[in-house]
């Protein structure tokens, strides 16, 4: 039967070939190509139908909530590229991502093992332990590029930064060098890599500086960027401060006093989460404790109070239903048609590595296991961006394995939720035709790619 088929595409294909050879209509050079793909397989299925795992390769499948290494190291653009370069990221923990629909952003990042590991010299300088690299990764190429280092002008904090991608524009805030806590900063670098930029410019700010700290936590709202929480080796704070973009005037907005209010704790490396009203506070620690993740803080911004929010657990899992407290984890949020999620991935508490990955529904503050997702291996000092679509990338961070704590370049992806059909579609069309980013704009919409996508081949 199989066979049948085969030789039918073939005949087709040879039809079309002939076709082609007199008159040369590009709309048959694609049916060709599809054609291609299909015999590929099929030949691939005749001869060799006992090798399950090469089908799954061959043919494409949609995986959501399934944690997928994306595999860079193999890809096409990857394999063209001649000379040395660096191709690709070494491993980090500490560093930040962001995304796009098109790119994956990634900035600084610290590994002791670095200065080892440099090509040909034994220098084991300290500053080498951090790298002062600005990446973009291609989520349609799968290949990296290294946009900006220590050539060009960028802040010498390079550890446990704030990160976010706001339009086009990159934001750093804070952040640390090494010794971590020696040199902290407060300041606010931007760098729009589309519009070709060659830096990441410092913004100069007025008003009342927040102080400088690492592990803190940024979100923009209404034209304010909130600063939450953070460090300076010592002190950990939860205190809001924010950033009148419009006028690039700071403003204490909430100085958390324990001691004679109830207001929560100081901390680092949490993470937050937000709706139109409220910043959600999601775990976080101190160098000796951890936050639970069964009640969290919530700041208004509106009232500008703070409040304390139990969590729901999961009724599915056994008990108590909650993600364990955690520090140094990742977390990103989606909106679909059913409203916010908030999405957890790894961590630690000092003690305990974790490979879970837990849902938080915003409206109903109820957790979710994600029972279908988890990461290869605990993983914590990672970081994580999601796509509008949903797909949750997760890049480096410490993995714990066999053992020793090793720090990793791996690149991991998710759909944290079904995308519309469109999109799985669209990816389905990379899977089988992986040189298609080679063709012009136009050849991919005379080709009927929908221009969204067409947009994210060519930005
Ligand atoms: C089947 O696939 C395996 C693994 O990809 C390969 O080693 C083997 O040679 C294949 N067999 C045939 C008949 O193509
Ligand atoms: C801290 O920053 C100052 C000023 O930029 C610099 O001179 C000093 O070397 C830095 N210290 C460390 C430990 O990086
Ligand atoms: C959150 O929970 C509510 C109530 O169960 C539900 O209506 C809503 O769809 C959920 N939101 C998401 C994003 O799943
Ligand atoms: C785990 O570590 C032990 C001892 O260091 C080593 O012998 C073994 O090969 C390692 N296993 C894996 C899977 O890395
Ligand atoms: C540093 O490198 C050594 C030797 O390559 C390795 O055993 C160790 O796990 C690495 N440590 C980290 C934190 O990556
Ligand atoms: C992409 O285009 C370049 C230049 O036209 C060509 O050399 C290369 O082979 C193409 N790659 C693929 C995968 O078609």
């Amino acid at each position: 039967m199989r066979l049948f088929q085969l030789l039918v595409y073939k005949f087709l294909a040879f039809l079309i070939d002939t076709v082609n050879g007199y008159f040369n209509v590009r709309r048959l050079h694609y049916v060709r190509e599809v054609l291609e793909v299909s015999i590929g397989i099929l030949a691939h299925q005749i001869n060799n139908c006992s090798e399950t795992m090469a089908k799954r390769k061959a043919i494409f499948t949609f995986r959501p909530f399934e944690v997928c290494d994306v595999d860079y190291r193999n890809s096409i653009a990857n394999r063209e590229r001649v000379g040395s370069g660096r191709c690709y990221p070494k491993a980090r923990s500490g560093h930040r991502i962001v995304c796009s629909d098109s790119t994956v952003y990634c900035f600084g990042g610290f590994n002791p093992n670095n200065s080892l590991v440099r090509d040909g010299n034994n220098d084991q300088r300290e500053e080498l332990y951090l790298f002062q690299e600005l990446w973009k990764f291609d989520i349609v190429r799968k290949a990296w590029t290294l946009l900006l280092d220590s050539n060009n002008e960028l802040p010498i904090e390079l550890a446990s930064n704030a990160m976010l991608l706001y339009g086009d524009t990159i934001l750093v805030f804070g952040g640390t060098g090494y010794p971590f806590g020696v040199n902290c900063s407060n300041r606010l670098h931007i760098c729009q890599p589309s519009q070709g930029s060659k830096d990441l410019m410092e913004v100069q700010v007025t008003g009342e500086l927040p102080p400088p700290q690492y592990g803190q936590a940024i979100v923009i709202r209404d034209n304010y960027l909130y600063t939450i929480g953070g460090t300076n080796g010592f002190d950990y704070t939860l205190d809001v401060h924010r950033l009148h973009l419009p006028s690039k005037t700071w403003e204490c907005a909430y100085e958390c006093k324990q001691n004679i209010r109830e207001d929560p704790s100081g901390r680092y490396r949490h993470e937050l989460a937000y709706d139109d009203s409220r910043i959600y506070v999601i775990g976080g620690g101190t160098s000796d404790s951890v936050f639970l993740l069964a009640n969290i803080p919530v700041y208004d911004m509106k009232t500008n109070t703070w409040e304390n929010v139990a969590t729901k657990p999961d009724p599915l899992v056994e008990l108590p239903g909650i993600p364990a407290a955690r520090k140094c984890h990742s977390c990103v949020q989606i909106r679909t048609h059913l409203g916010l999620e908030v999405i957890v991935a790894g961590g630690y508490d000092g003690v305990n590595y974790f490979r879970d990955i837990w849902k938080l529904n915003l409206s109903t503050m109820q957790w979710q296991r994600m029972q279908k997702s988890n990461l290869p291996f605990p993983l914590f000092f990672h970081d994580a961006a999601v796509t509008s679509d949903g797909c949750m990338h997760i890049f480096g961070g410490i993995k714990f394995n066999n053992n020793t704590n090793v720090r990793t370049n791996q690149l991991y992806k998710m759909w944290t939720t079904i995308p519309r059909l469109s999109v799985i579609a669209w990816e389905a069309i990379l899977h089988y035709i992986p040189s298609l980013p080679n063709r012009t704009r136009e050849e991919l919409l005379e080709a009927g790619i929908p221009r969204q996508f067409v947009d994210r081949v060519h930005e």
